[in-house]
């Protein structure tokens, strides 16, 4: 039987989301909304371009739940995106209404599906849906680092005139501007970056990714990125459907690791069919530790504002 992935939210996130499972065939998808005829529409409009594509699976659009049930994986997007001048921050109490009501409506339909959080601010939305789903931590996971880390290996392919297929970048932390993104364990070809570029053009590049969310929010004026988290939530999702024990950055519910407890931040996660597998721990200098316990401050100090 072939998989399906539920997407709370046909908006820009997750209709490219829709877009991105599709072409990879890698499951049917159910795409819900509260306005009516976009989902519906939208699904139609993907399901349509399949013939050409030659990719075998089915959409459907939905004001409602019913056809989500049995969901292996379920995508929460829905939500308002950032304005320009607006922090991810700010948008805390809104959304945090929103992702608590569609987590709850999936976790009765979907008991055991694995919980992809993107809406933002994303730390804080995972904890929503974590207490609202009472699902374990292996069942709900935040898309970000994904992201953010695809960002940074942008930014050294650019400055190298690499190819990007050359690089790994790593990114920890919370989804916000004081993510950790760790150039010691960036690479070009295996090489690390600190042995490429010089400190003041890391630091440029590593204050650009920090600040990417934010750069594609100026430039839209209306709106927030979706090309590259909707490719970055099917990162996630492929490695699940196919139990591939890939690590990849995501959101987490520590339990101690890094010295961190009761809170999501992002850290390199072990990934397969029941999700997360294991939160892998690698050495951090003094410096690196300090700056991820500082965003774990700004995470758990949003997490206080929750209703
Ligand atoms: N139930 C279902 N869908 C909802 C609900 C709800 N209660 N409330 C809002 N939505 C839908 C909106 O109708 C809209 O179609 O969520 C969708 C959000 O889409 P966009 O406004 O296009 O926002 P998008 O760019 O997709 O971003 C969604 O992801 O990256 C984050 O910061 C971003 O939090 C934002 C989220």
């Amino acid at each position: 039987m072939r998989k399906k992935v539920t997407i709370v939210g046909a908006g820009n996130v997750g209709a490219t989301t829709a877009h991105w499972l599709a072409a990879k065939e890698l499951a049917d998808i159910v795409l819900v909304d509260i306005v009516e005829g976009i989902p519906q529409g939208k699904a139609l409009d993907l399901l349509e371009s399949l013939p050409v594509e030659r990719s075998n699976v089915g959409v459907v659009g939905s004001n409602g739940y019913e056809p989500t049930a049995g969901s292996d994986i379920v995508v929460i997007t829905a939500g308002f995106p950032r304005k320009p001048g607006m922090s991810r921050d700010d948008l805390v109490r809104a959304n945090a209404e929103i992702v608590g009501a569609a987590t709850a409506e999936v976790a009765k339909r979907s008991p055991n599906s694995i919980l992809i959080v993107v809406t933002n601010p994303l730390d804080a939305m995972c904890e929503v849906a974590r207490r609202v789903s009472g699902f374990p931590r292996e069942r709900v996971l935040g898309m970000a680092g994904v992201l953010d880390s695809a960002r940074f290996c942008t930014f050294i392919a650019m400055e190298l005139g690499v190819s990007v297929d050359n690089v790994h970048a790593f990114v920890l932390g919370g989804h916000g501007d004081q993510m950790v993104p760790l150039p010691r364990y960036s690479t070009v070809a295996g090489v690390p970056i600190t042995e490429l570029l010089d400190k003041a053009t890391i630091d440029r590049l590593v204050e650009r990714t920090a600040k990417g969310g934010g750069e594609i929010v100026n430039l839209l004026k209306a709106g927030s990125a979706y090309y590259a988290p909707g490719r970055a939530i099917t990162e996630m999702i492929d490695a699940i459907l196919k139990d591939k024990h890939k690590i990849l950055p995501c959101a987490a519910y520590l339990q101690g690791e890094y010295g961190i407890r009761d809170l999501f931040i992002g850290v390199p996660c072990r990934l397969g069919a029941k999700g997360l597998e294991k939160v892998v721990e690698i050495g951090l200098t003094a410096e690196e530790k300090a700056s991820l316990e500082k965003s774990a401050q700004a995470v758990e100090a949003l997490v206080k504002t929750l209703p």
